[in-house]
């Protein structure tokens, strides 16, 4: 495809559109991979996926493959789900939970999203999610953006309970954060504090400049 022959040298737009949660959505051909950008960030593909795929790599690919169930609270273009599936080849159930449903429309266009059959697409805020089901996870993948900011609930202690209690024994959460200031680098250090002697957390920084991840399992 021409476009995208052409994106090597300069990224082409094929999408866009204005967003009251990520400002906008844009669908652009870059070095010959179609991403999916915020107003200033990579929401999908790209970059984002290579520091989730990195994050998946340290709970390991013959793990998760075990897995019967996970949640994935931000979905965007749906990046994370082609790791787990083409990647991966994760069988069981996957749900995906994203505030806004014009992101969804463009996942499926663009990306086909709506053809992976073990994938339910919950639209709903993730914190509304989370207080609501009574099912358990595997492996909770929490990447959830607004442009480039976190909300800030995903810090507090009320939303970290309830991930816990979600989340079996032995499973995982893996939390993608961005720190560019002094500031988030507090936030992130207090976040690591609230884990006690029952989950095992490690923190990745610098997975790829500006995003800080974690990898916390809940011991059995
Ligand atoms: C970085 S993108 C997710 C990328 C995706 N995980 C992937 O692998 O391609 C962040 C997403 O979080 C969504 N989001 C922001 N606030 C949310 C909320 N409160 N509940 C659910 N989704 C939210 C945004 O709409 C956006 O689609």
């Amino acid at each position: 495809m021409v476009r995208k022959l052409f994106s090597y040298f300069i990224p082409i737009n094929v999408y866009k559109k204005n967003s009251l949660v990520s400002k906008s959505i844009e669908v652009t051909w870059n070095n010959g991979e179609l991403v999916l950008d915020s107003k200033s960030t990579n929401y999908s593909y790209g970059s984002l996926q290579r520091i989730l795929r990195k994050g998946l790599r340290y709970i390991g690919f013959d793990r998760i493959r075990n897995f019967k169930s996970i949640l994935v609270l931000g979905v965007a273009g749906g990046s994370v789900i082609k790791t787990l599936v083409d990647e991966i080849k994760f069988k069981g159930k996957i749900t995906g939970v994203e505030i806004d449903s014009d992101i969804i429309a463009i996942a499926n266009q663009y990306f086909q999203l709506n053809k992976i059959p073990n994938l339910e697409i919950v639209i709903d805020d993730a914190f509304e999610y989370v207080l609501k089901t009574k099912l358990n996870y595997d492996l909770i993948i929490i990447d959830i953006f607004q442009d480039t900011t976190m909300p800030s609930f995903l810090f507090e202690d009320f939303f970290i309970q309830r991930i816990n209690a979600l989340v079996n024994l032995n499973g995982f959460i893996l939390f993608n954060t961005m720190v560019i200031n002094q500031k988030q680098e507090e936030r992130n250090q207090l976040y690591q504090s609230k884990f006690g002697g029952n989950y095992s957390l490690r923190m990745y920084p610098k997975v790829e400049i500006h995003n800080e991840l974690f990898t916390i399992k809940k011991l059995a």
